[in-house]
């Protein structure tokens, strides 16, 4: 199967049908690695795929022209998923020059070890294929420092990476059947921008100001996971204008572990509070809801109560695992409180709220701490204290 995307513009990826964790990341619907292939008078490849599917990328591009006819690679990221498959690749084509960003040929250097006939290319610089010309886009972080993109002027096509994209394996390569179901994909860039993009918002916001200065519009924008954006492509640029900006919704998460229910049972109450203040609220056991799908809900969100009981003077693992994780995707514009069972010591809250103080989170509230099964009074107080949080932070 061939798709094109303008004429002799070619998708050449791969659907990776099984993908259920991609670096920590739960890929319920597994993902796309979207490599392209534009016929031109200098053949060009734009990225590859993961190592051990690169003969089924290496196949499909044949279907389409000789491997050793293609004049030059393009790699716009380093990450392992898109250029896992360089090697093999280089191997096959040897192709007259890569064109990578200067930082994507130090990181594709430090991992496969290979003297490429590497070209380096910053913003702005083009590279005529014959009756097309190509630009260059740094976008440092999104997702590594490495990471580009690559602008197709004649068809207006992006090749924009990492950003836009959405692990979805489909039969669909398009979005033109977005209207039947746009909620599902939009979860699944949501999903993927929260627990891959989210440190980067700012960069994201920098990246919009550049594409206006330079004056690039887009008819398709072609990311390497998930489907490309040809009915709509302003729809994917509004989501990531609305999520880099952070602003945070009416929205509380109750996120706890618990070890004998007693910090459960403030979660519970706590939720019953939020509830009462007619705010949306979510409540996650730790190790019943995966953390990149709470992550995917505490993009929005404004205010998250994270629970944890006080294990061997320490926090529960899950919340220890759960608050690491949250702090390295820098999450702003939000308040958040601690809460908690304990049994002696009870250092938990306090631990919690080292962590909150760290990414610099609003502290609503000092935390609740109850010691061993909380009574009725203190559920009572528990619940007040969710509507209160409510009021206070949410504005209602
Ligand atoms: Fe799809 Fe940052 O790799």
């Amino acid at each position: 199967m061939t798709v094109q995307l303008a004429p002799g513009v070619h998708w050449v990826g791969v659907i990776d049908w099984n993908l259920r964790d991609f670096h920590g990341y739960l890929t319920e619907a597994g993902s796309t690695y979207n490599a392209y292939l534009i016929l031109d008078e200098k053949i060009t490849l734009i990225d590859t795929v993961k190592k051990e599917l690169v003969p089924e990328m290496l196949a499909r591009v044949a279907e389409i022209v000789d491997l050793e006819k293609i004049d030059y690679i393009v790699s716009n990221h380093v990450e392992m998923d898109h250029s896992g498959g360089l090697p093999e690749t280089m191997a096959r084509v040897k192709p007259e020059k890569v064109f990578c960003s200067p930082q994507g040929k130090a990181g594709l250097s430090r991992h496969y070890k290979e003297d490429w006939p590497f070209v380096e290319v910053k913003t702005g610089d083009e590279l005529s294929l014959g009756r097309r010309t190509l630009t260059f886009l740094e976008t440092p972080m999104l997702h590594w420092p490495d990471s580009m993109m690559t602008y197709l002027q004649e068809e207006e096509l992006l090749f924009s990476s990492d950003a836009f994209g959405a692990h979805l394996a489909s039969s669909e390569r398009f979005d033109d059947r977005l209207p039947d179901h746009p909620e599902d994909y939009a979860h699944q860039l949501k999903k993927y921008y929260a627990n891959i993009l989210m440190p980067y918002g700012p960069l994201v916001t920098q990246l919009f100001d550049k594409i206006a200065k330079i004056g690039l519009s887009f008819k398709i924008i072609a990311p390497d996971h998930g489907l490309i954006y040809r009915r709509d492509p302003a729809w994917v640029l509004s989501l990531y204008q609305k999520w880099a900006a952070a602003v945070p919704e009416a929205k509380a998460l109750v996120i706890y572990d618990t070890m004998w229910h007693s910090t459960e049972m403030l979660a519970t109450a706590l939720m019953e509070g939020l509830m009462d203040a007619g705010v949306e609220a979510q409540l996650h056991h730790l190790r019943s809801t995966h953390i990149s799908d709470i992550i995917t809900e505490v993009l929005d969100a404004g205010l998250l109560l994270i629970g944890s009981p006080t294990l061997n003077n320490n926090l529960f693992p899950t919340v220890s695992q759960f608050l690491t994780y949250l702090k390295g995707l820098r999450p702003r514009n939000k308040a958040a409180a601690a809460f908690g069972s304990f049994g002696w010591s009870g250092e938990a809250v306090k631990l919690i709220n080292q962590e909150l103080e760290a990414m610099k989170l609003k502290l609503a509230h000092e935390g609740l701490k109850v010691k061993y099964i909380p009574d009725p009074e203190e559920l009572a107080a528990a619940r007040k204290l969710g509507e209160q949080l409510a009021k206070e932070n949410l504005g209602k």
